[in-house]
């Protein structure tokens, strides 16, 4: 079966593919043992893991065309959303060897994936694990991914990723409100175009501009959405107020609705376990209590989707007097090339660490990756 761009990619570090129904993500053995073995209680909260596959890469010797396939098992419907506007999104090597994704219209999805393609025309990074793709029925995806938690490293990563991570947590929402955005796409009826956000404009938000972006993505929405969310934010409360001994680090809720079908339900699903924890889980260390980083996350966005259903005429201000509000930063926007070039320092940066001897390396590397 084909696999090709997944173009409703809104945040990640890693490009995500797609196929029937499914998104491929770079498989990563702690993020699979955690699909595998998910706890039955957070199961309906969660994505189905549909098994991992191997992708072949061949490329068209005339125009550079790069076509992917892997075998792939039909559990889910074929997406619809493989197609935008009648295109797929498919990818090319150019004359200097670099990937290039074609027609895609969510930067951020283009830039990550054309990585990928490139690593496995290298010949490595074959295995994907398949995931239940969540907007595969949805005509035009509106998506937000949420980063939870007021901690956002596991104990397996190095001193250097957890100094770095601990900053990233400081200075943005993730502190104060135990969430941040990691990205974002909004579909506009009238202007039949999409708007974005990516995890750097994402860590740059203080708490007004995170309450006006997120506002706008739950106004969109409409009512009956917003009743349906909050209700799902307070039954996935319940859950993880049992779940004893259970760290979410670094995980994401994945909201989406169809912003173009208003008969679609609002989803919310958590995603991205690469670094999630619970007693008895490989070799981990144990935790008691519950992951309240996480609560206190639900909790924000508890308070302000009820804001938002009960106030509807209120528009996106705080309800807050103005001497509580935290000093405004607007909503900075970074243009494609920009992207490009801190997906890149970034890249060069994770090659770096992984080169350098845990050891060796000093405070002051930290303080460059924390540059974009
Ligand atoms: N099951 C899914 N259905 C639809 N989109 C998904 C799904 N899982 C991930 N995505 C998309 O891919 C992005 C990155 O996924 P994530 O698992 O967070 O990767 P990473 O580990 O690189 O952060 C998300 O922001 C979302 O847009
Ligand atoms: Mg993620």
């Amino acid at each position: 079966m084909d696999v090709v761009g997944f173009p409703h990619q809104v945040g990640g570090h890693f490009g995500l593919l797609t196929c029937a129904g499914h998104v491929c993500k770079p498989l990563n053995h702690r993020e699979f043992a955690f699909y595998s073995q998910m706890d039955p209680r957070l199961q309906p909260f969660t994505v189905k893991c549909c098994g991992r596959i191997k992708v072949t890469l061949s490329m068209c010797a005339e125009d550079g065309t790069l076509n992917m396939c892997a075998d792939v098992p039909e559990c889910h419907k074929q997406a619809s959303t493989l197609v935008i506007d009648g295109q797929r999104m498919t990818f090319r090597i150019k004359k200097c060897g670099k990937v290039e994704a074609e027609k895609a219209t969510n930067a951020w999805a283009a830039q990550c994936q054309s990585k990928v393609v490139e690593k496995l025309l290298k010949g490595y990074d074959k295995w994907f694990i398949l995931l239940e793709d969540i907007v595969s029925n949805f005509k035009k995806p509106c998506v937000v991914d949420l980063k939870m938690g007021q901690r956002q490293y596991g104990d397996e990563c190095s001193p250097q990723k957890k100094l770095s991570q601990a900053q990233k947590c400081r200075q943005s929402t993730s502190a104060e409100m135990g969430v941040r955005m990691v990205g974002m796409q909004l579909y506009d009826r009238n202007t039949q175009q999409y708007s974005f956000v990516n995890k750097y404009e994402g860590r740059r938000m203080d708490k007004t501009c995170f309450y006006e972006v997120i506002y706008k993505y739950f106004s969109d929405a409409g009512k009956s959405r917003q009743k349906v969310a909050l209700q799902k934010l307070y039954e996935l409360r319940d859950a993880l107020s049992k779940a004893e001994g259970f760290r979410f680090f670094s995980s994401s809720l994945l909201i989406a609705y169809d912003g173009a079908d208003d008969n679609e339900p609002i989803v919310l699903r958590m995603i991205d376990f690469a670094h999630s924890t619970y007693n008895g889980f490989l070799n981990d260390n144990e935790y008691t209590g519950t992951d309240d980083g996480y609560l206190l996350g639900i909790d924000s966005l508890i308070t302000i989707l009820t804001n938002i259903v009960s106030y509807p005429n209120m528009g996106p201000k705080l309800l807050e007097s103005p001497s509580k509000r935290s000093l405004k930063r607007p909503h900075t926007r970074i243009d494609d090339e920009e992207i490009e070039k801190l997906l890149a320092s970034e890249e060069n940066v994770l090659i770096e660490l992984e080169e350098t001897s845990e050891e060796s390396l000093e405070c002051s590397n930290v303080s460059l990756i924390e540059e974009f």
